[in-house]
Parts: C-alpha cells; sequence; structure tokens
C-alpha cells in the first residue's frame, strides 16, 4: 500500500483520481482548501472506492504559510510518501495579486506546486522508490516566462497568458527537478489530462459560459477519463523509470521550445526558490 496525497482533489481530475488510486488499494490523502468539503470527498472517496484508507488535508494554495503548514502536517502524519500529484489549479477570470504579493494565477499554479514539491523533498527521498506526478496543460506550448516581470506589473496580463505561464513553469519544474533527482530514485513527470470537463470552466467569463454548455456535454472528456492520466504516472509499472518528461495520453511528448530551455529552466527555479523565501 502506498501513501499517496493528491493535491485538488475536491473537485475535477483530482478527485477522480482520488478514487481510482484508493480503488487499487493506495492510502489517499485529499487536499482541500475547504473543511466541509473535503471532509465530504473523503466519504465520497470511500464510498466509491470500498476503502477505508482515505484522509483529508488542508491547504489554500494562494498562500505560502498555508502551503508550509500541509507540509509540516504531512511530515508529522505520515512516516512515508511514496507519491505526491500536484493537481491544485485554477484560472482567475480577473488580476489580482495574493497575501504573498504574487500575481495569483502563477502562485497558486507554479509557485503552489514548486514550494509544497520541496517541502516534502526529503521526506519522498527517504521513501524512495517515489513519484511526484505535476499537472500541468497543453496550455504550456502557448506559455511565456518573463522573469523579470512574473506578476505582469508591467502590464500584458490576460486569463490565458497567466494560465499558460504558470504552466510552462509546471514543465520548467519538472524537468529541472529531474536533473536534481538523478539517482536517488524519486521520479517526476509532467501530464496534460486532455480537455476535461470540470468545474475549472466555471471561472471562463460570462459570455462564454452559453457557448462551453455544449463544448463541455461534446467535445470534452470526463474528469474520469482525465483522472486516469494521473493514475497512469502515480502507479503503472510502465512509467517506474521514467522521469523528467511531459505527457499527453500517456504517452511522452516533446515539450515546447521554452519548456526545453534548460538555462530557462535553472533561472525559473533560482526565481521560485526567491519567491518562496526556500532556504
Ligand atoms: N480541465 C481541463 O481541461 C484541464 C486541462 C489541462 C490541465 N488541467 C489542470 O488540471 C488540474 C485540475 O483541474 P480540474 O480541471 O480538475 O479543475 P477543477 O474541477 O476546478 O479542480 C481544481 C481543484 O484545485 C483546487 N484549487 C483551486 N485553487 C486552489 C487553492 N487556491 N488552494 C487549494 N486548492 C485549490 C480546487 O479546490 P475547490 O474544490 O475548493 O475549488 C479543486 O479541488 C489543474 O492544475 C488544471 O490546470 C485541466
Amino acid at each position: 500500500m502506498k501513501t499517496i496525497l493528491v493535491t485538488g482533489a475536491t473537485s475535477g481530475i483530482g478527485l477522480e483520481a482520488s478514487v481510482q488510486l484508493a480503488k487499487q488499494g493506495h492510502r489517499v490523502v485529499l487536499v482541500g482548501r475547504d473543511e466541509a468539503k473535503t471532509k465530504a470527498c473523503v466519504e465520497q472517496v470511500k464510498q466509491r472506492s470500498g476503502s477505508q484508507a482515505v484522509e483529508s488535508a488542508l491547504c489554500d494554495f494562494a498562500s505560502q504559510a498555508s502551503i508550509r503548514a500541509l507540509a509540516d502536517d504531512v511530515k508529522r502524519r505520515f512516516p512515508r510518501l511514496d507519491v505526491l500529484v500536484n493537481n491544485a489549479g485554477t484560472v482567475f477570470d480577473a488580476y489580482g495579486k495574493t497575501v504573498d504579493g504574487i500575481e495569483r494565477t502563477f502562485a497558486v499554479n507554479h509557485l503552489g506546486y514548486f514550494l509544497l514539491t520541496n517541502l516534502l523533498l526529503d521526506l519522498l527521498k527517504a521513501s524512495a522508490p517515489a513519484r511526484i506526478v505535476v499537472v500541468a496543460s497543453t496550455g504550456h506550448y502557448r506559455g511565456d516566462m518573463d522573469l523579470s516581470d512574473l506578476s505582469y506589473d508591467t502590464g500584458g496580463w490576460s486569463v490565458m497568458a497567466a494560465y499558460g505561464r504558470s504552466k510552462l513553469g509546471n514543465v520548467l519544474m519538472t524537468r529541472s527537478l529531474a536533473k536534481k533527482l538523478a539517482g536517488s530514485g524519486v521520479t517526476v513527470n509532467a501530464l496534460h489530462p486532455g480537455v476535461v470537463a470540470s468545474n475549472i470552466w466555471s471561472h471562463a467569463p460570462v459570455w462564454a459560459k452559453p457557448l462551453l454548455a455544449p463544448i463541455k456535454a461534446f467535445f470534452m472528456i470526463s474528469p474520469e477519463e482525465g483522472g486516469q492520466t494521473i493514475t497512469y504516472l502515480a502507479t503503472s509499472p510502465e512509467v517506474e523509470n521514467v522521469t523528467g518528461e511531459y505527457f499527453e495520453k500517456n504517452k511522452a511528448k516533446t515539450a515546447s521550445r521554452l519548456a526545453r530551455d534548460e538555462a530557462l529552466a535553472e533561472a525559473l527555479w533560482a526565481k521560485s526558490v526567491e519567491l518562496t523565501k526556500l532556504q
């Protein structure tokens, strides 16, 4: 039985992957930001999987203090961590900054993964063989990375520009971390789950909502199907020795030109250390 932490486990692909991983017989820790919703999801996962080894933890990834509290909670409660699934992510329909003063899409989607992963790295290494799964997006192909203005203080913010940048950050982090973890027995891979009919689309602009309903119904895959892409990278023996890759439809695929820029990956890493005040 592996211990698997899934962030963003209260909706969409994170919730469905949690059901699938619990059905496989693993202890699954659902991370949510709302206590009542997270508890209800634990009950749902128990009921749908038939497993009692389902627990919860709380974190708001828009707050670095909350991420640090989650890491402390995990280290206190679990002697080992076999798989970390970084999945909590969102889009924002308006510009804004977090309590830490960072543009919130970048803060939640990229720095959230970055800080939690680094804080849990020693536990993952001590649990090796272990895996880190990074839920990125095909949106990373459209992302840019202006390291001198990660919060768009000089303008240029749009919903999709910020989302693309944050998801490019996910793939850059994956490639950089894979190199740092060489020989440790811990792998790290990124994925695009497909275009999934999840709650993420509820943040779309009002004018787009009538268009989205039929698109969701006819062209998007289900959260169950999207969740399978997480489950595959989390536990399939096929990928036990694969690291530093970007997956679509359970196949490694060449990531964007920027995502393969090693100097950019190292520079983003250094900037992320600075922004999260990691030692
Ligand atoms: N849907 C797609 O087509 C698609 C495509 C490519 C990539 N993705 C990626 O897939 C991941 C999961 O998205 P989804 O489609 O399953 O969307 P979703 O249904 O909206 O689920 C997102 C999850 O992240 C959590 N979350 C969001 N902001 C958070 C915060 N500040 N602190 C803590 N938790 C937070 C949500 O919590 P609440 O339940 O409290 O809202 C929820 O559990 C994201 O990283 C997304 O970028 C999705």
